[in-house]
């Protein structure tokens, strides 16, 4: 057998590993029953180790080493270039300080439940600095060229580094804030009145836009779960779940939108990349802009509610009144808040500009976490003009640093950004793009996406994939013309 053919056998097996794990994990968040709970970590757990260890195993070394020199293709080369990266990165990092990590972050996760709960930053703080050590500790390990943080984002948007999410989200940052400036001279939209929208009802309308976006559901199913997410079983089996408010049937919408944008993903991958390990996305940030293409690039325009508009009445017969411009104004209101996930297109990433800035703080070591609230409450008011008035509403509102995923939150404001640029990229190519929204018709998007973007999995880094589906890098550009327009649009600025 050949060094690759090896490598590719010896991923494949991982892989399946991995499947196993993911289905255990869906299960887990779905339907498992209560009890179950204690037996499924300690399965879950075997087969996450099981896999981890494949992975940096000597063995694994040796096929690398062995495949570097015969990978000619585009596939075969990626297929080290990820497995490679992978390994490097996991082995630099000691089995017994990756232990105490993973404890640290389990015990952190479980205070911070409470310390949110009890909106008592103090409880958390002792926790996150030890959290905080450990990840400066494997950002050591790892290596890095300027900032400490340059390791950890790499982990979540290959290629990437401080100095230049520095770059893009300070531009960012500073026309966002102006931009909020102007939008208080507008109108803001009059929202709906409030109303009961039945579940069953909004289940059946998440259903509806899952199948005009081209969401195959024999490849595939919708459950309930706490905090909706994708998870991709395997190859023909991509899964998505969403929850449901029965004051607000726009919440659900979006959700099944945004699910349904990262199941597109997965479900578009080439066959040929089954079981390589680069079938997931490019990275974060570009698995990201999948779903905020589908949930607010296409779900917040005017068009699109040109086209669902009927159908949102048929299953909700209390918004009959209602036009597709009333909806349209009502799912673009802009209105800086203390919470991240409640945000509107236009401040969201001002929250993560805010993220960004004291992660990069706190891993290069220039500020602690004593000093963390003081900052954030700063931060806020400077950005957003709010002060959250406890650290429920602050500080403590995600779950991130507990788990240690430092270096995660950019890729949210970058999926926003290259979803701008595959938009308008999409405008140039598509013919008529927008006419096909309002009469519902979607394919021809998925299928532009499929080819540019889905087909070729984690073949090309993000920013070369940026280059070929744009024709330019990561910009911030693309997506501040969006937001000009269109909300000064609906502020009728
Ligand atoms: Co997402």
């Amino acid at each position: 057998m050949g060094a690759l053919e090896a490598l590719r056998a010896y991923v494949r097996e991982t892989e399946e590993i991995s499947a196993a794990a993911a289905l255990a994990a869906w299960d887990q968040r779905t339907g498992m029953p209560e009890k179950g709970a204690e037996a499924r970590a300690k399965v879950l757990g075997r087969l996450e180790r099981l896999a981890f260890e494949r992975l940096v195993s000597d063995r694994m070394a040796e096929l690398l080493r062995a495949a570097e020199g015969e990978a000619e293709g585009e596939i075969d080369r990626a297929l080290v270039r990820v497995w490679k990266r992978n390994h490097t990165r996991h082995r630099a990092i000691p089995p017994e300080l990756y232990q105490k990590f993973v404890e640290a972050t389990a015990r952190a996760e479980h205070v911070w439940e409470k310390a949110k709960a009890a909106s008592d930053f103090s409880l958390f703080r002792p926790h996150l600095a030890e959290v905080l050590d450990l990840v400066r500790e494997i950002a050591r390990l790892i290596g890095y060229r300027e900032s400490p943080y340059d390791a950890l984002v790499e982990e979540y948007e290959p290629g990437m580094t401080t100095a230049r999410l520095g770059e893009v989200l300070g531009t960012l940052r500073r026309e966002l804030t102006a931009f909020l400036q102007e939008l208080r001279q507008g109108t803001p939209p009059a929202p709906l009145p409030p109303g009961r929208y039945p579940v069953d009802a909004q289940k059946r309308f998440c259903r509806d836009a899952l199948t005009w976006i081209g969401y195959d559901f024999s490849a595939g199913r919708l459950d309930d779960s706490v905090h909706p997410f994708t998870i991709g079983v395997g190859p023909g089996d991509v899964r998505v779940t969403n929850r449901y408010r029965e004051e607000d049937p726009f919440s659900s919408l979006f959700g099944a939108l945004h699910e349904g944008g990262h199941a597109l993903y997965g479900q578009g991958v080439a066959p040929e990349l089954a079981w390589t390990g680069l079938s997931g996305g490019a990275s974060f940030g570009i698995h990201e802009s999948q779903s905020r293409f589908w949930e607010n690039q296409i779900g917040r325009s005017l068009p699109f509610w040109r086209h669902a508009h009927p159908h949102l009445v048929r299953h909700f017969p209390a918004l009959a009144r209602t036009s597709p411009e009333d909806v349209w104004r009502h799912v673009n209101r802009v209105e800086p808040s203390f919470i991240r996930v409640e945000a509107d297109e236009v401040t969201y990433n001002l929250h993560i500009c805010l993220r960004f800035e004291l992660e990069v703080e706190l891993v290069e070591g220039r500020l602690s976490a004593d000093g963390l609230p003081e900052r954030w409450k700063g931060a806020m008011g400077e950005y957003l003009g709010v002060v959250p008035p406890d650290d429920a509403r602050g500080v403590l509102q995600d779950v991130h640093w507990s788990g240690g995923m430092f270096g995660y939150f950019p890729s949210y404001a970058l999926g926003n950004l290259y979803a701008a640029q595959f938009a308008s990229a999409a405008e140039r190519e598509i013919p008529g793009l927008w006419a096909r929204v309002a009469r519902g018709e979607f394919l021809p998007i998925r299928e532009w996406l499929r080819e540019r973007v889905h087909r070729h999995g984690q073949v090309y880094l993000p920013e070369e994939l940026c280059r070929r589906v744009t024709g330019e890098g990561l910009s911030p550009e693309p997506f501040l013309r969006y937001v000009r327009r269109k909300y000064g649009e609906v502020y009728g600025l």
